[in-house]
């Protein structure tokens, strides 16, 4: 099995919550080094004191903003801190209003969930080509696939990254540079707005196992939880009238 990754270093955007920390602390237990992205410097920082200082380095670092994602990284190389697999999860689900057509509100999930990973993977991607590979793993969602009312910007943001993903992946492979995407359906997380969880929902603890372990195997498409897979595959066959609202 081609393994997709040269060393135990890792970076992890979103690793404040939900299934970045979880990921973070996957990847910490298996031996890994974590260095961990986020805005909240305090859930950060609690999660390096609970981890160990050694195991994961936190960087306070707004992914919508390019600027701090360039001088995130440049930090990160001056101390000689090169993660070969990036988990560039960091994400903005925010609800649109009635109208999906809040132009600043497109750009801002744009700006986070598209532009947030491709920034990271525009400074890298010449450190991995000098090194000899890595891995970029993309959080995309099930989303993706089904266009349902009510998520004009989030979906079209996700969908931007899969193609955007596949594309840089078949321009980069000769480099020995991976990219895998990452589809969740639910998962237990502050992102997901519903005070009774949808039935099949995983908890974000399982969901970055899953991730990891499949990462780790050199898997380049993840797609979870199984219930919600299928319904997927049944809504992408489904005729777009089906989700007219009336
Ligand atoms: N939960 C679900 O049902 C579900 C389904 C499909 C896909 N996903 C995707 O899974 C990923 C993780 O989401 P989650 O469910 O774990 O939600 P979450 O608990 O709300 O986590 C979102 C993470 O993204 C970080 N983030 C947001 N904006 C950021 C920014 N501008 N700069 C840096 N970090 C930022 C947050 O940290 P700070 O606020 O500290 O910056 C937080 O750590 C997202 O990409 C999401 O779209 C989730």
């Amino acid at each position: 099995m081609y393994m997709a990754v040269s060393n135990k270093f890792c970076l992890v955007t979103g690793a404040s919550s939900g299934i970045g920390k979880n990921i973070a602390y996957e990847m910490a237990n298996r031996g890994w080094k974590v260095i961990a992205i986020a805005r909240r410097s305090d859930k950060l920082e609690e999660l390096a004191k609970h981890l160990g200082e050694d195991k994961l380095i936190p960087l306070v670092c707004d992914v919508s903003n390019f600027d701090q994602v360039k001088e995130a990284s440049a930090e990160l190389m001056n101390r000689e801190l090169y993660p070969s697999l990036f988990f560039l999860n960091a994400g903005d689900g925010d609800e649109e209003d009635d109208t999906g057509l809040d132009r600043e509100f497109h750009k801002r999930i744009f700006e986070v969930n598209y532009f947030g990973a491709i920034s990271w993977v525009s400074q890298w991607i010449p450190v991995l080509k000098e090194k000899g590979g890595g891995t970029f793993v993309g959080t995309s969602s099930l989303q993706s696939f089904v266009a349902m009312p009510g998520a004009t910007a989030y979906g079209s943001s996700k969908s931007a990254l899969n193609y955007s993903f596949r594309s840089l992946d078949a321009m980069y492979h000769k480099n020995n540079i991976r990219f895998a995407l990452v589809y969740p359906g639910p998962v237990d997380t502050a992102m997901l707005k519903t005070d009774t969880p949808l039935p099949g929902t995983w908890k974000p603890e399982k969901a970055a196992r899953y991730i990891v372990k499949k990462v780790l195997k050199g898997s380049t498409r993840i797609k979870f939880p199984p219930r919600w897979v299928l319904l997927t595959g049944i809504g992408k066959r489904l005729p777009d009238r089906v989700f007219r609202m009336k």
